[in-house]
């Protein structure tokens, strides 16, 4: 016999997913880009230019990335007013997982008491959060799913080599989240597009502590757990791998760039975010940046942009927003939402 939860779930298959509340944390610890000149040979000057960036949020000792996670998701279960219970999936994109069994997404779950969901991890870097919407969309779509969590949270600065000023500069820590139902009205997310190209896998990576090069002292004394990098080359694809994205989700959903009310692409770097900008042709007043406060948090940057832009009023009902990321693997993405 079909119960009445079923029926309801079959309803609403086929209907798109929409963001129904949103939440942001990360740690008290800042630290500046006058901080960094003391640790590295850099200047305020070289990151503001080059990046953009003059803080990073920065997790102290004790502190662990499913701690911000839970935290934004709380904020964003309550501003969809639902019920923890009511939670059928949570998936955590995080590269700084608490641990490496269980998934952080089942910590997370434990912590909000979402005892009927399914929980898991995606390892998508800076596009973690794209892929979470993209699968909850379609959990959603077919009615497996009702109410999806979907949570971009990174402690970067664990990886981080505070000895390489090509990265120490970029990465910051943080958590974000949004809380996803069955959309009204033809609104919610009207497209989704994500990809990779393992090729390209050693632009950003960290090489040892997994099964191919095991944590031993002699890796760890080696930094071969560290984030390196190879920005340059990254830049040149980011750029154009993000354009090219968010003009497939605009493509398919029938919409032009000058449509778009709020444009917010992964804060990687000012400079990454102006020349997507410029190659899609949007005007500069709609693009959301946060770069200067938060640095790069990898999966947690659209949630937090998105969560920060809602507060600030800058998102009406019907309004075209437009997300697009770009990360490590390397991954890239883009969704496309009628607010
Ligand atoms: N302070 C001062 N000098 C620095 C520096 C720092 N923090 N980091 C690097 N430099 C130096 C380099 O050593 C190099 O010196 P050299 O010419 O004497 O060799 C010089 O600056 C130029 O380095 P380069 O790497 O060519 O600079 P850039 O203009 O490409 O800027 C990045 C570097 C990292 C800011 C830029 O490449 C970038 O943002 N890339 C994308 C990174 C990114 O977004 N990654 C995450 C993807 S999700």
């Amino acid at each position: 016999m079909i119960g009445k939860q079923e029926v309801r779930q079959k309803l609403m298959a086929n209907t798109n997913a929409a963001i129904l509340g949103t939440g942001r944390a990360y740690p008290e610890g800042i630290l500046t880009n006058a901080d960094l000149e003391r640790m590295v040979e850099t200047s305020d000057e070289w990151i503001t230019s080059r990046t953009g960036i003059k803080q990073r949020h920065k997790a102290s000792e004790g502190e662990y990335t499913s701690q911000f996670a839970v935290a934004a998701a709380r904020q964003a279960i309550e501003r969809a007013r639902i019920d923890p219970g009511e939670v059928g999936l949570i998936i955590c994109a995080t590269v700084t997982p608490d641990q490496i069994l269980p998934s952080t997404g089942c910590l997370i779950q434990a912590e909000l008491g979402a005892n009927r969901a399914a929980a898991f991890d995606i390892a998508a870097a800076c596009s973690g959060f794209l892929y979470g919407l993209t699968l909850a969309n379609q959990l959603i779509r077919s009615g497996q799913t009702r109410y999806a969590l979907v949570i971009g949270a990174e402690i970067l600065s664990r990886y981080v080599d505070y000895t390489d000023r090509s990265t120490c500069v970029i990465f910051g820590d943080g958590a974000g989240a949004a809380l996803l139902g069955p959309a009204e009205d033809g609104r919610g997310i009207l497209a989704t597009r994500i990809y990779s190209d393992g090729r390209y896998a050693e632009q950003l990576f960290s090489p040892g502590g997994g099964t191919r090069i095991p944590p031993t002292a002699e890796t760890l004394a080696g930094g071969l757990h560290y984030f390196k990098m190879r920005g340059n080359e990254l830049f040149k694809v980011a750029v154009r791998s993000m354009a090219d994205v968010s003009r497939e989700v605009l493509d398919e959903a029938g919409y032009q760039a000058d449509d778009v009310k709020l444009f917010i692409p992964h804060q990687a770097n000012q400079r990454i975010t102006d020349a997507v900008a410029q190659k899609l042709k949007v005007d500069e007043s709609i693009v959301y940046s946060n770069i200067a406060m938060h640095g790069n948090t990898s999966s947690a940057s659209i949630p937090i942009a998105l969560d920060e832009c809602l507060e600030m009023g800058k998102v009406g009902e019907g309004d075209l927003v437009l997300l697009a990321s770009f990360g490590g693997g390397v991954t890239w993405g883009a969704v496309l939402l009628k607010w």
